[in-house]
C-alpha cells in the first residue's frame, strides 16, 4: 500500500479514518498550522501558483506529481514509508528484539525530546527563509525556495503526528509549541542554535541548504534506523524530500562560483574590488560564508561526548548513519573513537568510548559529505581554469558546542591566541562589508528565463521544463 489518500482533509497513508481521536485532534491542529504559514511563511506569496511537486505515492520511484498550486492549498499529510512486520531491533542493547510500533514507557521521555527537537527545525527553516522570495534571482529559484519551505511545512506534520498519535496530552502540548516558538524570538526562540541565525540573503540560503539541510539528511538518516518503527518509517520518508534541499544548496553555490569564474576569465582578475564592481560575488567573500556555515551546521550535532548520545544509541533510539551497513557488533561496548582537545596549545586526539562519542561519529559522517560537494564546486573553478581551492575550514575552527568551544582556531587548524584571533578573524568569517555587499546585489528578478547578474542559469529546469518555463504565476 504505497498510494496516498487525497480524499481525506490530511492526506495520508496511515489509515487516519480509523482512528478519529487521532484524526481530531490533528483537524484541530491544522488551522492553526495554516495560521502559522500565514503568519510567518513565504511573505507576500498567498496568492501566487506556484509549479509545486507533491507526494502522491510513497514509492522510490515517481512519487511525485508536479503542478501549479497556491502554497496555502499544497497537500500537506502524513506518509510513512512502507512497513515491515517482521523487523526486528539493529542496533543496542535491545537487538535482536522486535522493533516497538510504540512508545515503551521507559523511553518516552527521550523520545518525545529527539522528535520534538527534529520537529523544531522545520517550521524554523520556512521561518528563517521568509522573505527571500521578495529578492529571488530568478523565477526558477523562486520556486525551489517554496518547493522547500511547503516541504519543510510537511516535515512539522510528519512530526506532529508522531506526537499526537504516540504521546497522548503532552505530545499534543508539544504540538502546539512547535507553531509557538519562533526563530530568532528572544523570549520564545527555537531549539537549536543555527536555527535561530537569520538566513538574510540567497547566498545564506544556497550555504543553509548544503550545508544545514544536510545536517537533517544525517540526523534523519540517524532516526531512520530507530527501534520505534514509526519515527523509522516516518524519517524515511522524509529524506527522499531532503535531497531536493541539499541539490538546491549545491547547484545554487555551483551557478554562483561559475558566474563569478566566467566574470575573473573576462576581466582576467581576482581583484575583489573590481569583481565587486562587475557585480559577482568574490570567491574569498564564498569562503567566508562556507566558513561560518560549516562551523554553525556541525555544532548542530552537539557534544563530542555525550552520556545522552550513548543511552540514545544503546536503548535504540537513534542509530549510526547507514548502521545496517557497519560490520561492527552495533552494541559498540569496550570500542573506542578519536574526538579532539587542546592540550598545551595543540590539538590531540583522544580515545573515548565510543558510544559517548556517537555525536562525534555522526559529526565526522557528515564532514565526509560535505567535503565531496565543495570538491565539485573546485572542479567548476577548475574547468574554468582558475587556481583556487574553496576548502571547508577545520573542525575545531570556530566552534560553540563541545570540548573545542572554549578556544579559538584557524580555519587550518592551529590553535591561535585571542589577540591572533581578532587580528584575523575578518579573513575567516563574513564581514559586515561582506554581507553588506551579498545584500546589495540581492533584487527581485523573476521574468521567465531572466537570472540575476551573480548567478549563472541552471543547467536544466525542475521536471525538464525548460528554463524560462513559468514555474511561479503571480495573479
Ligand atoms: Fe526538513
Ligand atoms: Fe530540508
Amino acid at each position: 500500500m504505497s498510494g496516498i489518500n487525497y480524499s481525506e482533509k490530511i492526506p495520508n497513508n496511515v489509515n487516519l479514518s480509523d482512528d478519529r481521536t487521532l484524526q481530531r485532534a490533528l483537524e484541530q491542529w491544522q488551522p492553526n498550522f495554516i495560521n502559522w504559514w500565514d503568519d510567518v511563511g513565504p511573505e507576500g506569496s498567498t496568492d501566487m501558483d506556484v509549479y509545486l511537486r507533491t507526494a502522491v505515492s510513497v514509492d522510490p520511484q515517481g512519487w511525485a506529481q508536479f503542478g501549479h498550486v497556491k502554497m496555502r492549498d499544497y497537500r500537506w499529510g502524513i506518509f510513512l514509508n512502507p512497513g515491515d512486520a517482521e523487523r526486528t531491533i539493529h542496533f543496542g542493547d535491545h537487538k535482536g528484539e522486535k522493533a516497538w510500533q510504540d512508545v515503551p514507557g521507559e523511553h518516552r521521555a527521550n523520545l518525545r525530546r529527539i522528535i520534538v527537537t527534529q520537529g523544531d527545525t522545520e517550521p524554523a527553516s520556512v521561518e528563517q527563509q521568509r522573505h527571500l522570495g521578495l529578492t529571488a534571482p530568478s523565477m526558477y529559484d523562486l520556486r525551489n525556495l517554496f518547493q522547500i519551505n511547503v516541504e519543510e511545512g510537511r516535515h512539522l506534520w510528519a512530526m506532529v503526528y508522531l506526537l499526537h498519535k504516540h504521546f497522548g496530552r503532552d505530545g499534543r502540548e508539544e504540538a502546539d509549541a512547535l507553531l509557538e516558538r519562533r526563530s530568532g524570538d528572544q523570549n520564545n526562540p527555537r531549539i537549536l542554535g543555527a536555527f535561530n541565525e537569520a538566513t538574510p540573503d540567497w547566498l545564506s540560503f544556497f550555504m543553509f541548504t548544503y550545508f544545514t539541510d544536510r545536517d537533517g539528511k544525517y540526523q534523519l538518516c540517524a532516526l531512520a534506523e530507530s527501534a520505534f518503527d514509526p519515527l523509522a518509517r516516518t524519517t524515511k520518508f522524509m529524506l527522499t524530500e531532503e535531497a531536493h534541499h541539499m541539490f538546491v544548496g549545491e547547484s545554487g553555490i555551483s551557478r554562483i562560483i561559475s558566474r563569478t569564474a566566467q566574470k575573473m576569465n573576462e576581466l582576467k582578475t581576482d581583484d575583489v574590488g573590481k569583481l565587486r564592481a562587475a557585480g559577482v560575488i568574490d570567491l574569498p567573500t564564498i569562503q567566508r560564508y562556507i566558513n561560518f556555515h560549516f562551523s554553525v551546521t556541525i555544532d548542530l550535532f552537539g557534544s563530542d561526548e555525550s552520556s545522552n548520545a550513548a543511552i540514545f544509541y544503546s536503548s535504540g533510539l537513534k542509530g549510526r548513519y547507514e548502521e545496517g551497513k557497519r560490520l561492527d557488533d552495533h552494541v559498540l561496548k569496550g570500542q573506542t573513537y578519536k574526538v579532539l582537545e587542546s592540550r598545551g596549545g595543540q590539538l590531540v586526539d583522544k580515545e573515548v568510548p565510543m558510544l559517548n562519542a556517537l555525536n562525534e561519529v555522526l559529526r565526522d559522517d557528515y564532514i565526509k559529505d560535505s567535503v565531496a560537494g565543495v570538491e565539485r564546486w573546485n572542479r567548476v573553478l577548475d574547468k574554468a581554469g582558475i587556481p583556487v581551492k574553496l576548502k571547508v575550514p577545520h573542525k575545531a575552527f570556530h566552534r560553540n558546542i563541545g570540548a573545542l568551544s572554549g578556544i579559538k582556531v584557524s580555519p587550518d587548524g592551529r590553535v591561535l591566541s585571542e589577540a591572533e584571533w581578532q587580528a584575523r578573524v575578518n579573513e575567516w568569517l563574513p564581514t559586515g562589508d561582506d554581507r553588506a555587499y551579498v545584500a546589495s546585489l540581492m533584487g527581485r528578478v523573476v521574468e521567465p528565463g531572466k537570472f540575476a547578474n551573480w548567478i549563472a542559469p541552471p543547467v536544466m529546469g525542475i521536471n525538464r521544463q525548460p528554463a524560462d518555463f513559468d514555474y511561479v504565476r503571480f495573479n
